[in-house]
């Protein structure tokens, strides 16, 4: 995926800039240790957008098969609906694909784009009010933790009724 070479991200979204270079980025953060799925959405050939689906299970001896999620589209390419086909996409293939149990995603407590479009495709607060505090790109950040259950997300509208292969 030719992500590192996209222009720089400006105004809201410069601080996620680092999220798209070669060394600080996600793909070689979350990818390159651990396992990962990575999507590319294709527009006329050119990639607009990818999401990442990178498996752990952050709690101890539970079975359940879980991911987080991450979005990133193409900076000339914000506002055109991308993110939220994006998403739909990606958790159509996270649940009725690859069989997860959870997805989850940490989103900045500042991030009004993801508080206010993660909960409309099913996510939900784990414990709203609750920030977690981490140091990112040598910055510290506040996130909220949100979670899907695939039993939540059968219920949801954006699930479909066809499996994505
Ligand atoms: C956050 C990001 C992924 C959003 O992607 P985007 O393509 O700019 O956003 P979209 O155009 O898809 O926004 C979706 C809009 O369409 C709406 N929408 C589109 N289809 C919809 C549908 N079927 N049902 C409900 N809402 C829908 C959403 O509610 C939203 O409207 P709003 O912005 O007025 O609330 C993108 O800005 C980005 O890559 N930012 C930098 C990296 C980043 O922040 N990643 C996420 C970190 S948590």
């Amino acid at each position: 995926m030719a992500v590192s070479i996209w222009p720089h991200y400006r105004g809201y979204y410069k601080r996620l800039d680092y999220a798209l270079r070669p060394e600080t980025g996600w793909i070689k953060t979350y990818c390159e240790n651990s396992k990962c799925k990575k999507y590319g959405g294709y527009v006329e050939d050119k990639l607009i957008g990818f999401t990442l689906l990178v498996f752990q299970n952050p709690k101890p001896n539970s079975r359940r098969r879980m991911a987080e999620f991450f979005v990133a589209v193409h900076p000339k390419m914000l506002g055109r609906g991308f993110g939220w086909q994006l998403g739909v996409q990606t958790l159509r293939k996270a649940f009725n694909v690859l069989h997860l149990d959870e997805v989850f995603l940490r989103v900045r407590n500042d991030h009004d784009w993801g508080i206010e479009n993660y909960p409309k495709l099913g996510f939900k607060e784990t414990s709203p009010g609750r920030l977690v505090e981490e140091v990112v790109n040598g910055k510290r950040v506040s996130f909220r933790i949100m979670t899907l259950t695939k039993e939540r997300y059968q219920k949801h509208p954006s699930s479909g009724k066809t499996d994505v292969t």
